[in-house]
């Protein structure tokens, strides 16, 4: 596990923007997943206003970690706010952004979304395999769609699962703990002092940490990264 952490939310999205710039060089295609969250929506501005001539964005197959059921262009739609902070700055093939339909029926859709990865994804040990997969962490705990009352889900054989948010009851497709470990690299954009005392519970295996699904991330690759402000890192030791 690697942890980087900057100075503020602003240097977080500029460092992870500049590991992702220099792996999208390497590689000829990258299936990655996204995630919805505050830290995300910096990146998404990050890469829009400064690596928009620096990475070939072509590359680049777009996915998501988890979408709410919402329609696309409802204000709590993950996708809407990939397409307006970066999809609609950039130029490139539309046909490479793969959305979560979240204006359709939830078990469909998941069922649709698995079938869909696991026909554009590589399959490598029995399982479709992103290149990578960023996820937020949530105060209580939680990443991608699995909240800590329903971690079940985490270890679900489906690629992908109906989730439902514990307060507002919002129903969420997410992907599950099996393809999101078998990525080759994980990346937690984590910012902010409300994160703190979960980012330390989690890293260092302490406290109720394995109440929390995000605590179940652990890639087989033994590729994660994490990426925190120094609020959100200053309970680590
Ligand atoms: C979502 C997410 C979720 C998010 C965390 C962190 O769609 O809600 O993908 O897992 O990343 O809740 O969000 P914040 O950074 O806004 O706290």
């Amino acid at each position: 596990m690697e942890v980087n952490i900057t100075g503020s939310k602003k240097q977080t999205a500029r460092s992870f923007s500049e590991n992702l710039a220099s792996l999208i060089a390497k590689n000829n295609i990258l299936h990655i997943a996204l995630s919805g969250g505050s830290t995300p929506k910096e990146v998404f501005k990050e890469l829009a206003v400064h690596f928009k001539n620096e990475i070939d964005w072509s590359k680049v197959q777009f996915y998501w970690g988890d979408e709410r059921c919402v329609p696309p262009d409802d204000e709590e739609s993950n996708y809407k706010m990939a397409n307006e902070y970066l999809f609609s700055k950039l130029e490139f093939p539309l046909g490479n952004i793969h959305r979560i339909k979240g204006e359709n029926e939830p078990v469909e859709e998941a069922k649709r979304y698995a079938d869909l990865l696991e026909k554009n994804l590589p399959n490598v040990g029995t399982q479709p395999q992103f290149d990578l997969v960023i996820l937020g962490l949530g105060d209580d705990g939680h990443t991608a769609s699995i909240f800590p009352n329903q971690i079940n889900l985490w270890n679900s054989k489906a690629y992908c699962e109906v989730a439902e948010h514990p307060e507002s009851g919002q129903k969420r497709v997410t992907l599950t703990g099996n393809i999101i470990n078998n990525a080759k690299e994980v990346v937690f954009l984590v910012t902010g002092e409300n994160k703190a005392q979960k980012v330390f519970e989690i890293i260092e295996r302490k406290g109720n940490y394995s109440a929390y699904p995000a605590s179940l991330v652990e890639p087989i690759s033994g590729r994660l990264n994490w990426f925190l402000d120094t609020e959100a890192a200053k309970l680590l030791e």
